[in-house]
């Protein structure tokens, strides 16, 4: 048992259940002037089990309404991850869910469900499932629209045998029948243990390189976790690859899978259908399957990120995908007023607040590293250090409740940082969620941190004497 004071405490400015166990993104959506996210779901407990989708909606991103539940298991059948697109045609713009239906049996196909009334009510398909291949880890759909050159529509749909770490493309012209068209993966190069390892929630982006309509790639979203006995204990993560799409086939430009968020916790993250501007924008979910059923939160567990808006940069000869907050965050940070210090002369306190974002901007060649540190008094102590020498940066998770959660809770992630240039961090602490962006989200760490409910000490200190500019806006006036 977990004292009163180590348990979590719930975020602020992230969507979490009411109550109840909660895991993947599902059917992420922006309709109607709202963005909706269901997600899975135990509508009876907090611990995984009885999948359903829950439903959220928010105007903003921001203020979440929880609603009833959207799909609920049946006798014999739950309803894994999946995706819901909005018709396109006028007149018929009713949205669709593509869900994956998990049966007792051990099989998972993929079933279809529809809603007129903008995503409240669904209903099942008569003749689901829709696609079936008798096989038991087949999951976790994600439908989109593609448009040829010549303005030419479809639909894919790509889902994962999780098991044999494929990725399986499907395409239709109706949102009914789906041929198959082609099937990407495994991949052995840079995965070690690949025997051990599934792929879970695969999305497919559009996206173009340093804001050039004229050099668009695809991106290949893909969550991994190692299984078995002898599994590794960093658990769950998210990688990418970038490539090309003709609309049946995905061609990889490289061999190998790349982090997407160096964190602990950061997995299932798809992309909403229908965003303004087209614009690629993720939720992920805020956990990791090596210990999401021992967190200590009550009378909820589970979290979603924050929103990330999606890019691609061209770094010394590599693209590369960088994740930005998006919406509330860059408002509130626009808004902030910049207090520059100088940095070598002792620990600096940022405010001692629990639900804040911080950013720091300061030139490595004058204040050198620098370290932003949080400390939950008798609880937690993390540290993000922006390393020169190494050129790295290194998030550690460390104190008495780490500890005491599970074995592989302690953890030091690090990052590769590219050298040149000033360097900037983007720090949001919502309770027990960290989330680091470094240098425009060219790299993103997320964690979950266990800093106790008492209030959190944040200082920053650097090496040299220097100019860091601070921008630190406390959310814990945030009116929900
Ligand atoms: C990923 C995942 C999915 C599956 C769902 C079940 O976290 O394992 O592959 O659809 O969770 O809850």
């Amino acid at each position: 048992t977990v004292p009163a004071s180590s348990v979590m405490p719930r975020p602020k400015f992230h969507l979490t259940p009411r109550r109840n166990w909660m895991n993947d993104p599902n059917g992420l959506v922006y309709h109607d002037g709202l963005w909706h996210a269901y997600f899975q779901f135990n509508p009876e407990g907090a611990d995984w089990g009885n999948m359903s989708w829950g439903h959220a909606t928010s105007p903003d991103l921001l203020r979440w309404t929880e609603h009833p539940v959207a799909l609920q298991c049946r006798d014999g059948e739950q309803i894994f991850s999946g995706s819901v697109v909005v018709g396109r045609q006028p007149g018929a713009e009713q949205l669709t869910a593509f869900y994956t239906s998990a049966y007792d049996s051990g099989r998972q196909a993929q079933s279809r469900a529809t809603s007129t009334d903008g995503g409240y009510v669904w209903e099942f398909h008569a003749s689901n499932p829709v696609l079936d291949r008798g096989t038991t880890d087949f999951r976790d759909p994600k439908v989109f629209q593609y448009i040829d050159d010549s303005g030419d529509a479809h639909w894919v749909l790509v889902a994962v045998e999780a098991a044999d770490r494929q990725v399986l493309v499907y395409v239709s012209t109706d949102l009914c029948e789906w041929e198959h068209a082609s099937t990407f993966g495994p991949l052995d190069a840079g995965m070690d243990d690949a025997e051990n390892i599934v792929w879970e929630c695969p999305d497919l982006i559009r996206l173009c390189v340093d804001g050039d309509p004229d050099d668009m790639r695809w991106v290949l979203l893909l969550s991994t976790n190692p299984v078995g006995e002898e599994a590794d204990p960093v658990g769950s993560s998210m990688s990418y690859i970038v490539g090309q799409f003709d609309g049946r086939t995905f061609t990889p430009e490289v061999d190998f899978l790349t982090r997407l968020d160096c964190g602990r916790d950061f997995y299932a993250g798809v992309t909403f259908d229908n965003a303004p501007d087209r614009d690629a924008i993720m939720l992920g979910w805020m956990s990791n399957w090596r210990y999401a059923t021992v967190v200590p939160t009550t009378p909820w567990r589970g979290a979603m990120s924050l929103p990330r808006r999606l890019s691609l940069r061209a770094i010394g000869g590599d693209v590369r995908l960088a994740q930005e907050p998006y919406g509330f965050v860059p408002t509130w940070l626009a808004a902030a007023t910049p207090v520059t210090v100088l940095g070598g002369e002792g620990p600096l306190e940022l405010p001692s607040s629990s639900n804040a974002v911080f950013e720091l901007q300061w030139d490595p060649s004058s204040t050198g590293s620098l370290r932003l540190q949080f400390q939950g008094e008798g609880h937690g102590n993390v540290s993000v250090l922006y390393d020169v020498e190494k050129s790295e940066l290194r998030v550690t998770r460390a104190g008495p409740d780490s500890e005491r959660i599970h074995p592989d809770f302690p953890s030091v992630s690090t990052v590769p940082l590219s050298a040149e240039g000033p360097a900037k961090l983007l720090a949001s602490l919502d309770g027990p969620l960290l989330e680091v962006f470094v240098n425009d989200g060219l790299a993103a760490v997320s964690n979950l941190v266990p800093l106790g409910t008492g209030p959190v000490r944040t200082t920053v200190d650097s090496d040299a004497r220097g100019p860091i500019t601070v921008k630190a806006v406390d959310a814990r006036a945030v009116d929900k």
